[in-house]
């Protein structure tokens, strides 16, 4: 068995290969930032790293994206993939090597696993009909018409002849692996899921697909093609040199697997924490030391992704507060492996906070004062005072604790530390006021005072400089610079961490110019990131589709949430032109993404958004209820009552299981509700449309919720719904509704909800569904 020991010499960390039918978005840029920071921080511990990251091309879903935006998968897969590699290299992301699952190194190495695994005996042929999730390549157990578990999507019935893997041979080796390693899944809630799911019992894996072409042929059989997740989680092996007869590629290979760290998300924990040691265990090739899960980054409190159309571009934190703000704030905001809150505005306190009125300002203090007291000449210390001895011994403190919580990957707590030392060098540097003399201290004493506190203070810079290098990059290296240190990569190459002492900076060292470091963000910063956004829906991909429109070119939008997307975020085409008009409509507006902001209070509210979408953020917008009034308001029900107060978040929130389901609580009468007019943009960017009840039933231990399906007639979506109290399942069944259908689909009693119905209010609370008198066809949007 292979073991799972540490060799520090050397260290191979990879993030997931990313899916080329969506252009890159936040929260792919949290897994490579997080990598990254790892990886600068062993290179500057002298540690030899290799850093992997790259995209995953191959698979039914590329294939059909590829086909709606009228190029082949090829030029599609080439396109997007640029487009990830472009961001990194703009983020200064220091990976080794980027692997396409399309080059021919990955090819030669998945062909060679997969013989490797016939070989051994453990593949063989049969016939698999059952469902499969599309969106997610995965195989799912249940009936035709089954959800997919993880995305909630329909899945669909496959019908083939297929290759199958023994996984089932290995349900008592992967126990045993995993009690000997316990090292092996992080977090706990990663290593309990799995382990659960392996008890649960193991099926062998239908690992070839003859349905479509966009993969990697068996060899000799060349109309099968590869499992998308066999030929992904390959690239791990096959980008160090697996497969591969040059002797450099060999060495490379020997001398890097296994691998130290798969950084991964946790909904793909099975694919690399069950299947990816089996089929290695299966091959002979020793299993990676660590499967690491990040958790998400939720944006109005659904998981960012391209088909919610919820997604923030790292390029707009880039452009507005630089790159290195972006890293902090999701290093900082969120305890890695829990789900956390991005929002503009908790963005731009933390960046004031900590990085500009913090870190910033005091390095521009201190170096500023350097210069004009000492001729930008680093002084003397001379003798130390109790408050230098303390201010010593709170960094030596610090850089004792920064490492172990950093490599438990608990930046948040590290930086916590790190940015206390700030706060009490500031502290520090007010109480000893450098700047004034005070009319008992002679000149003399005076200089004497201003070179040890000056000192004491800029050598304290320099640890927190250090210290903080593999998450700040960018600004640790200017401050490198002006504290006189010279070039702070080059000191990263020669292994500097493995040195952070305090008395690094000597006496005598010339100082660099002061330069700005983090400008205090104005006012608009977040209205400018918001703006960015809505301008910026096109990419790439839309240069492959050869689509020009706008409301062809805007993937970051879609109309349906859980309708198939394209690269583009184009919706499947809608039944009737009404409705290919109203969908060309929802893609052409600005993004999601600004709804939500203007929800969370960033940009001119628009209260009657407030009112229909969220009923508590009423209690904000519009006038108190009147209970005396007779006249409904609209009212939505199935309000998830913490979405409101935690819009604005910026704290890792808990999981939406349990969720209050009580109808919203403040309501509007007409006769007291002020006026507060929004714009036709406003109302068009909530998509309602018409929706037939097709089952609706009860849930178990909750009394006010139903679980509708419902169908739209160009796709069926499950919503729960907070009526149980008011209808009668049976009845609601055939009843046409209305729904919201843009909301971001969001997670109840472990039910994934994907709308909301409309309804109005009586002053009672009773929900009376909204409805229609005259027909409507399926889906139409009401205008
Ligand atoms: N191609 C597979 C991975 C194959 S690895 C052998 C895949 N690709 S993905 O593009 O859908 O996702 C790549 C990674 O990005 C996953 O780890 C996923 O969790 C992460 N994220 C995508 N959206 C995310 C958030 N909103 N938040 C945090 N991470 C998220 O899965």
């Amino acid at each position: 068995m292979p073991t799972n020991e540490s060799t520090p010499a050397r260290y191979y960390l990879t993030t997931p290969i990313y899916y080329v039918n969506a252009r890159p978005h936040l929260g792919h840029a949290y897994s490579t930032i997080v990598c990254d920071a790892i990886a600068r921080r062993k290179r500057a511990l002298g540690v030899d790293t290799w850093f992997l990251t790259g995209t995953d091309e191959h698979g039914q879903k590329i294939e059909r994206s590829a086909e709606q935006a009228g190029r082949t998968p090829m030029e599609f897969a080439t396109a997007i993939s640029a487009e990830f590699r472009g961001l990194w290299d703009r983020f200064g992301i220091t990976y080794d090597d980027f692997i396409r699952t399309t080059e021919d190194r990955h090819i030669r190495g998945v062909q060679k696993l997969f013989s490797a695994l016939q070989e051994r005996g453990f593949i063989y042929k049969g016939s698999y009909t059952g469902q499969y999730c599309v969106s997610d390549e995965a195989y799912v157990d249940g009936p035709p018409g089954t959800y997919c578990p993880d995305c909630g999507r329909l899945t669909e019935t496959v019908s083939e002849e297929n290759y199958f893997f023994k996984l089932s041979a290995f349900e008592r080796k992967l126990l045993e692996f995993y009690e000997s390693n316990p090292g092996f899944m992080v977090p706990e809630s990663t290593r309990r899921e799995v382990i659960s799911f392996v008890r649960g019992g193991l099926k062998d894996l239908s690992v070839s697909r003859t349905s479509f072409s966009w993969g990697i042929p068996v060899q000799g059989d060349e109309k099968h093609v590869i499992y998308v997740w066999l030929d992904a989680l390959a690239n791990y092996i096959t980008a160090l040199g697996y497969g591969s007869d040059d002797p450099a590629d060999q060495a490379r290979f020997a001398k890097f697997w296994p691998a130290d760290l798969h950084l991964i998300g946790k909904e793909i924990s099975r694919f690399h924490c069950v299947y990816w040691p089996a089929f290695l265990m299966a091959a002979g090739i020793p299993v990676p030391r660590s499967v690491k899960a990040n958790g998400w980054l939720l944006f109005d409190q659904g998981k960012m992704s391209k088909s919610r159309g919820n997604i923030v571009r790292a390029e707009t934190v880039q452009e507005v507060l630089g790159a290195d703000a972006l890293r902090y704030f999701l290093l900082r905001e969120i305890p890695f492996g829990q789900d956390g809150n991005f929002s503009f505005d908790a963005l731009v306190q933390r960046y004031n906070g900590d990085l500009a009125n913090g870190y910033g300002n005091l390095v521009s203090r201190v170096v500023n004062m350097v210069h004009k007291y000492f001729g930008g000449v680093m002084p003397d210390v001379g003798v130390e005072t109790p408050a230098e001895v303390k201010l010593r011994e709170s960094a030596t403190n610090v850089i004792a604790d920064f490492a172990p919580a950093f490599d438990d990957l608990d930046f948040s707590e590290a930086l916590k530390s790190l940015w206390l030392l700030v706060a009490e060098v500031d502290g520090y540097l007010t109480a000893n006021a450098p700047w004034k003399r005070p009319a008992d201290r002679s000149e003399a004493d005076h200089a004497l005072h201003q070179a040890r506190v000056l000192a004491t203070a800029a050598e304290a810079i320099r640890i927190i400089t250090a210290l903080v290098y593999p998450i700040l990059p960018e600004s640790a290296a200017k401050v490198w610079k002006q504290l006189g240190q010279g070039d702070i990569e080059a000191h990263a190459r020669n292994a500097f961490l493995t040195r952070v002492t305090w008395g690094g900076l000597t006496a005598g060292t010339p100082f660099g110019e002061p330069a700005p470091l983090f400008p205090r963000a104005e006012k608009d910063a977040v209205e400018r990131m918001q703006n960015l956004e809505d301008k910026n829906v096109g990419t790439a991909v839309d240069a492959v589709s050869g689509n020009t429109s706008a409301a062809d070119a805007a993937p970051a939008v879609t109309s349906a949430p859980h309708a198939p997307q394209s690269a583009l975020g184009v919706s499947p085409v809608p039944a009737s032109p009404e409705l290919a008009a109203a969908s060309a409509h929802a893609t052409a507006s600005p993004s999601v993404v600004s709804v939500q902001g203007q929800l969370a209070g960033t940009v001119p509210h628009s209260p009657a958004v407030h009112a229909q979408i969220e009923g508590k953020l009423t209690e904000h917008t519009v006038a108190p209820v009147d209970s005396g009034s007779p006249v409904a308001a609209v009212h939505v029900h199935q309000v998830p009552a913490e979405l409101a107060s935690s819009r604005l978040s910026t704290t890792p929130i808990p999981a939406p299981e349990g969720a209050s389901l009580q109808p919203a609580e403040a309501e509007t009468s007409p006769a007291n509700e002020q006026t507060q007019h929004i714009t036709i943009d406003d109302f068009t960017k909530v998509e309602l449309r018409v929706a037939q009840i097709l089952v609706a039933e009860r849930i178990p231990k909750a009394d006010k919720l139903l679980r509708l399906e419902v169908d739209l007639g160009y796709e069926k979506r499950q919503i729960l719904a907070g009526i149980a109290q008011y209808y009668e399942p049976e009845k609601l069944i055939g009843r046409k509704i209305v729904i919201v259908a843009n909301l971001a689909p969001r997670k109840m009693r472990g039910l994934e909800s994907n709308g909301m119905l409309l309804a109005a209010s009586l002053p009672d609370g009773a929900p009376v569904l909204a409805g229609f008198l005259e027909e409507v066809p399926l889906g139409a949007r009401l205008k």
